[in-house]
């Protein structure tokens, strides 16, 4: 069988996830405090709802990829004006190009939602913009669309039958050939939750969070046969299939927002830590597995979490300040379940990378669980002796706090890692002090052992009390170095 495929659509890298940024916080944290974060959670894409040049220098050498985005405001003035576009451009993206990774100029915030009298002059933006890039010769490094919300894909199911809000055809079909034409991708925002909230019990909850379904529940596409297991493939489908209708078949998709609530109103039941969990979890394990769509398999589809923190400024329903996988301090609000998908994103001691001596614990513990550590713990504590780094100041608190602290990153910051009885505990503070560097401190790598290593709780005895010469134990210890943090 000769099998002509008209259908193109490819993707340059592996399907990557991303994080949006909203900025409507009560205590908005400092760029450098939000790219501190990034790094923590090994984040390595980002969208700005701006161009903030705060944030921009921030992130420049970092290696983070960043989509910046065009204000809805002022886009009616670069529609209008091929000069104001360049001058864009050079303010906010040449300024700080290729320091700052910036990949993607989204051109706009869902303006046909947010502002139709904008649809105009929309499709000229965008080649202004790009015509900019082109000027500087960053055309190929960068690439410029406009997200779109889903509800302008009208009958969405079954995804074969989808197409576009008509009303907007006039701006889509010229959007597309500039899409196409400029190798860009179509962005989507695309909200499970609001679809499984305004459907009356059509959808099942388990199909938005995409959780296994019993195969009688599957929803099948009646034209193609394709089985769809969750609400976003779907969505993702029915863009192509709209697209298609437009007789485009090679713009791949890019979800730039997509997320769920940890917490409503009392009419929002299904706002909640768990549902959020589950959402995020999912779909970060379904984008990161490279599986694509039904009508796609194996071409991935990339997605930016909404959001990174929670806005409690936001106006609107309780739901609205609830998006965020982090608080202002950049506290998990959960801990995503992420088993499986390489590192990324938090576990709720991400942040809390250090682990010391608990102010004011019981000396005798201390050194108690210090011997531990430095012995039957393998912990490699010659840097605490006499004449080395972190020999001063020579006090059991301080030198525990060392001890602890290497333990808890050569056990992988494992549950139970920073307990040693109660005496330790975890913190956001480096411990380091001059030339004594504490493991876990920007550029140390924790070090872990290859081996079982015993646990103090179980293990510590009076055997092990008083013991003195614990710098040298652990010397001989066989270590692999590993990148458990940044
Ligand atoms: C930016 O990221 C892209 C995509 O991964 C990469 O190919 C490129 O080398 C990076 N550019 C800079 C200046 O780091
Ligand atoms: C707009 O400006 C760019 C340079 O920024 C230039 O290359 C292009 O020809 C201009 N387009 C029009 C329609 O004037
Ligand atoms: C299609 O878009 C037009 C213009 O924004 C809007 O008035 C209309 O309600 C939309 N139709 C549907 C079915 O959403
Ligand atoms: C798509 O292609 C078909 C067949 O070539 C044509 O009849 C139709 O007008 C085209 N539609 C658009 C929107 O270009
Ligand atoms: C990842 O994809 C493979 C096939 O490509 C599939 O067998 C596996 O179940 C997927 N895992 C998840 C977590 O979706
Ligand atoms: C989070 O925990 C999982 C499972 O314990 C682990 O595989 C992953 O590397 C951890 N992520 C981070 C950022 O620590
Ligand atoms: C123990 O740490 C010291 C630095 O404090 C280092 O020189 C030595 O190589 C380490 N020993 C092992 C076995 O890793
Ligand atoms: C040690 O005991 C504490 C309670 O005293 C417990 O929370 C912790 O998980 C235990 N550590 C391990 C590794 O079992
Ligand atoms: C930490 O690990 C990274 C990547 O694995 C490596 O490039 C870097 O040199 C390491 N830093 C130290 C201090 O070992
Ligand atoms: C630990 O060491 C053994 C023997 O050297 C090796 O076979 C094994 O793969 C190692 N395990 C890990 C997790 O590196």
């Amino acid at each position: 069988m000769v099998f002509l495929s008209l259908s193109l659509v490819s993707a340059d890298e592996d399907g990557f996830i991303g994080v949006n940024i909203g900025t409507d916080l009560s205590d908005m944290p400092h760029p450098t405090q939000v790219v501190a974060l990034l790094k923590s959670q090994q984040i390595r894409h980002v969208r700005l709802y701006d161009a903030d040049r705060g944030m921009l220098v921030a992130l420049a050498g970092t290696g983070i990829k960043v989509a910046v985005t065009i204000p809805n405001e002022q886009l009616l003035g670069i529609g209008q004006s091929n000069s104001t576009a360049a001058h864009w451009v050079s303010q906010n993206i040449v300024a700080h190009y290729p320091a700052t990774n910036i990949t993607t100029i989204c051109v706009g915030s869902e303006v046909f939602n947010n502002l139709p009298n904008v649809g105009p002059v929309l499709v000229t933006a965008l080649k202004f913009i790009h015509g900019a890039l082109v000027a500087s010769n960053l055309d190929r490094q960068i690439k410029v669309s406009t997200p779109i919300a889903s509800t302008v894909i009208l009958d969405s199911f079954p995804p074969s039958q989808a197409f576009f809000n008509h009303s907007w055809n006039p701006v889509l079909v010229p959007l597309l050939k500039f899409l196409q034409s400029t190798g860009s991708s179509l962005m989507l925002n695309i909200y499970p939750y609001y679809d499984y909230m305004q459907s009356n019990g059509v959808i099942p909850l388990d199909y938005a969070l995409f959780n296994p379904l019993p195969a009688n529940k599957e929803a099948v596409d009646a034209n193609t046969l394709l089985h769809y297991t969750n609400v976003f493939d779907a969505m993702v489908d029915a863009a192509y299939y709209a697209m298609a209708s437009l007789n485009v078949t090679n713009v791949p998709v890019l979800v730039t927002e997509s997320g769920w609530p940890s917490k409503g109103d009392s009419n929002e039941p299904d706002a909640t830590l768990d549902n959020a969990n589950t959402y995020n979890s999912n779909l970060i394990k379904h984008v990161l597995n490279q599986t694509g769509t039904p009508k796609h398999p194996g071409i991935p589809v990339s997605t930016y979490i909404y959001e990174l923190y929670n806005e409690d400024t936001k106006n609107g329903p309780v739901s609205e300040k609830n998006w965020g996988l982090f608080d202002a301090n950049g506290k998990p609000i959960y801990t995503l379940q992420l088993t499986g998908s390489g590192p990324a994103f938090a576990n709720d001691t991400a942040n809390q990378n250090h682990c010391t001596a608990k102010e004011g614990a019981d000396s005798k513990m201390l050194q108690a669980a210090l011997d531990w550590a430095c012995g039957p713990g393998k912990v490699n504590c010659s840097a605490l002796l006499q004449g080395q780094p972190c020999y001063e100041p020579d006090n059991v608190a301080s030198h525990a706090s060392f001890a602890f602290d290497s333990y808890y990153h050569m056990m992988g910051k494992g549950e139970g890692t920073c307990d040693f009885n109660g005496v330790a505990m975890l913190t956001t503070t480096d411990p380091s002090h001059g030339s004594c560097q504490f493991i876990g401190s920007d550029g140390m790598n924790g070090t872990f052992l290859n081996s079982t290593v015993a646990d103090f709780n179980s293990t510590s005895s009076s055997s092990w009390r008083g013991r003195r010469d614990y710098a040298t134990v652990g010397v001989l210890i066989k270590v692999l170095l590993g990148s458990l943090l940044l």
